[in-house]
C-alpha cells in the first residue's frame, strides 16, 4: 500500500493548477448511458475513482477510452479527454464488487432505467464517513413510474418509459439529484423537482445533459424543471474545476505560512470557504474567475465552522479546515450537519499533537498546537487530505499510510504539492496491480 513520506516546515510559494471535478466527472460519465452516440469528456481528472468508474461502465458493454496527458499534471488541454460509447449496453448491472469500492455508482441506477428499462445496481453499503442510503433516489423513481425490488443486495429497477412527475426531496441530496435529472430527460412529460441540490456538479452535469438535447430549467438551483425528450444525442463537454481541491490548495497555501496562487479554478464556487478563511485572519486575494491566492495570517484566529450544503460551507472542506484551525489560536467549533460519522481524521490529527474534543457532531479545536510528525493512516478521501495539511506543519518527517483513499479525488497530489515546496514523497508505485490492497471503505 502506498504511503506519503512528508517533512514539515516549508512554507508552500508559487502557482499550483486544480485539476477538473471528481464529482462532476462521476455524472457525467454515467450520463453516456443515456444515448447510443458518442460522449466526449474533457477535464477529466486522472484518479481511482474515474478509474473505478470506466471499469463500472465496461462491465455493461460500454467503451470508455480515458487519454490522459503523458506525465504532465497541470490542467492539460485538449488531449486530456474521456470518450465514452453506449451503443450496446449487453449488461445493465452494477456488480458489488465495484459499487463496494465507490458509492457513487449508484449514479447509474437512473440513466440505466431510463436507456434500457431495466437496471440492477448493488446496494451501495455503508462507508466511513455514514450510511449513505439511497432511499430518496428509490423514492424518487417509484414516482417516477419504475418499479423497484430489493433482493439479495441488489435493487432491480425495470419501467417501459418512465414517465414525468412532481417529487420533493425530504432533504437536500447530491447525486439523488443528480440520478432523478438524468431519470427525467428521457422520461415522458414534464417532472418538477423540488429541495433539489444546488451544488456546482449539478449544473455542471445539467449542462453536458443539455448539449445532448435534453430541455432542462433551473439547475443549479432548488427547483429544476425538465421536459422529457425521446432520445439524446452525443456530445463534447469540459467540466468543471474541483472546487473542493481548489478548497485543499488553499488551506495548504494557508497552513505552512506561504503564499500560493491557485489557478484553473473558479472562483465562484468557493465563496463560503474564502469567507471563512478571511475570518481566520487569512489574506485571500481573488485574482479572477480562475485564480486565487492565499498568503499567511498575520495571525491566524479561531473561527467556527458549520457544514451545511451548497452555497454553505461544504462538508468535503470540513476535514481540511480542521487541520488549519489546531493552528489558530482560540477556539474553533467544528459541526458536521451532513455525515454521521466524518470525524475519523480526529484522532489521527490527535495523534500528531492536536487538541480536539468531539461532543456530537461537534468537534471543539484548541489552539495553537504544535504538532510533531508521526506514523498515520488515511480513513476516508477527505481525512487524508487533512493528514497531508497537517503533515506539511507538523515538525519532523510523517508517514502517512493508505493513501490509495486520497488517490480517489487528487490527481498527482504529491507533484503538485512539491512543485510549490512541499518535501512529500510517495513510497510504492500509484499504478501498480493492488491484488493485496483490500479496500476497506466506499464513499
Ligand atoms: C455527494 O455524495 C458527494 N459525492 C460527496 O463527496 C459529498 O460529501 C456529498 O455529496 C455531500 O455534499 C459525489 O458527488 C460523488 P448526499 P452523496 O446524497 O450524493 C443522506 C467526496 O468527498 N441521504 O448529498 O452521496 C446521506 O446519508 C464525497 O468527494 C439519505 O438519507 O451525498 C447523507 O447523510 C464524499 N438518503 C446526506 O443525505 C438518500 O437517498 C447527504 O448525502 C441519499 C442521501
Amino acid at each position: 500500500m502506498d504511503k506519503f513520506v512528508i517533512r514539515g516546515g516549508n512554507p508552500l510559494v508559487g502557482t499550483v493548477s486544480v485539476s477538473g471535478a471528481k464529482n462532476s466527472a462521476l455524472p457525467c460519465m454515467a450520463a453516456a448511458i443515456l444515448t447510443e452516440d458518442e460522449v466526449t469528456l474533457e477535464n477529466i481528472p486522472h484518479v481511482r475513482d474515474i478509474e473505478t468508474e470506466r471499469r463500472l461502465l465496461t462491465s455493461m458493454g460500454a467503451e470508455v477510452e480515458l487519454r490522459h496527458p503523458a506525465g504532465s499534471f497541470s490542467s492539460a488541454g485538449p488531449e486530456d479527454r474521456t470518450t465514452i460509447s453506449c451503443r450496446t449496453l449487453s449488461d445493465p448491472v452494477a456488480r458489488y464488487e465495484i459499487v463496494k469500492t465507490m458509492r457513487a455508482t449508484s449514479l447509474v441506477l437512473g440513466p440505466l432505467v431510463a436507456r434500457a428499462g431495466v437496471a440492477r445496481v448493488a446496494m451501495p453499503g455503508g462507508c466511513a464517513i455514514g450510511a449513505r442510503p439511497i432511499d430518496l433516489h428509490i423514492k424518487g423513481l417509484e414516482k417516477m413510474g419504475a418499479t423497484i425490488t430489493q433482493e439479495h443486495g441488489y435493487i432491480e429497477a425495470r419501467a417501459d418509459r418512465l414517465r414525468g412527475a412532481h417529487f420533493v426531496f425530504d432533504r437536500i441530496i447530491v447525486t439523488g439529484t443528480e440520478d432523478l435529472l438524468m431519470a427525467a430527460v428521457l422520461a415522458e412529460g414534464e417532472t418538477l423537482l423540488e429541495n433539489c441540490a444546488r451544488e456546482p456538479e449539478v449544473a455542471d452535469l445539467a449542462s453536458l445533459l443539455t448539449a445532448m438535447g435534453a430541455q432542462i430549467e433551473g439547475a443549479g438551483t432548488a427547483t429544476i424543471r425538465v421536459e422529457g425528450v425521446s432520445s439524446l444525442h452525443g456530445a463534447r463537454y469540459r467540466i468543471n474545476p474541483d472546487r473542493i481541491e481548489a478548497g485543499t490548495l488553499l488551506i495548504a497555501g494557508a497552513i505552512t505560512g506561504g503564499d500560493l496562487i491557485v489557478s484553473n479554478c473558479n472562483s465562484a464556487h468557493l465563496g463560503a470557504l474564502l469567507e471563512k478563511l478571511r475570518e481566520a485572519g487569512v489574506r485571500v486575494e481573488v485574482l479572477g474567475p480562475a485564480a486565487v491566492r492565499v498568503r499567511a495570517a498575520q495571525r491566524l484566529g479561531a473561527a467556527d465552522i458549520s457544514t451545511e450544503e451548497y452555497p454553505g460551507f461544504p462538508t468535503d472542506m470540513q476535514a481540511q479546515y480542521m487541520a488549519l484551525a489546531t493552528q489558530a489560536e482560540g477556539v474553533s467549533l467544528v459541526r458536521e450537519n451532513i455525515f454521521e460519522n466524518r470525524f475519523m481524521h480526529v484522532q489521527e490529527l490527535a495523534r500528531m499533537g492536536a487538541n480536539i474534543k468531539i461532543e456530537g457532531n461537534t468537534a471543539t479545536v484548541r489552539g495553537p498546537a504544535s504538532l510533531s510528525a508521526a506514523a498515520v493512516m488515511c480513513s476516508d478521501l477527505r481525512a487524508s487530505a487533512s493528514l497531508v495539511l497537517a503533515a506539511l506543519v507538523a515538525d519532523g518527517e510523517t508517514i502517512i499510510d493508505r493513501v490509495y483513499h486520497m488517490d480517489r479525488g487528487y490527481e498527482h497530489i504529491e507533484e503538485k504539492l512539491r512543485g510549490v515546496g512541499a518535501q512529500i514523497q510517495r513510497l510504492g508505485n500509484l499504478f501498480a496491480p493492488r491484488e493485496a490492497e483490500a479496500v476497506t471503505s466506499a464513499e
